[in-house]
């Protein structure tokens, strides 16, 4: 599910990770591999594809190039980067 489709009190006590607090000084291996792969272009998607890859490595951390495309296309991103974005998340499974 999509953050900005739920209200604040579907997650009324529970535990939410943002992309702040993912990482406060930008280190954790997605934000890394992120650079490394110079995924972003204009940034807009940026956010939503690294939790939705946090939530994805979390659950499966050695995900298969289809399991990753099926994922990672859920979100959209509109400068088409998502080879960069499919790799980002291969290095980030390799480095975790
Ligand atoms: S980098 Fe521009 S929308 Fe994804």
């Amino acid at each position: 599910m999509f953050s900005c489709q739920m209200s604040v009190g579907d997650v009324d006590g529970a535990d939410v990770t943002t992309i702040e607090g993912l990482s406060p000084d930008g280190t954790h291996p997605l934000q890394k591999a992120r650079v490394a792969e110079q995924v972003p272009q204009c940034g807009y998607c940026q956010s939503g594809h690294i939790m939705r890859a946090a939530a994805l490595l979390s659950d499966n951390p050695n995900p298969t190039r289809d399991e990753i495309k099926e994922e990672m296309s859920q979100n959209l991103c509109r400068c088409g980067t998502y080879n960069r974005i499919f790799k980002a998340v291969e290095r980030a499974a390799s480095q975790a």
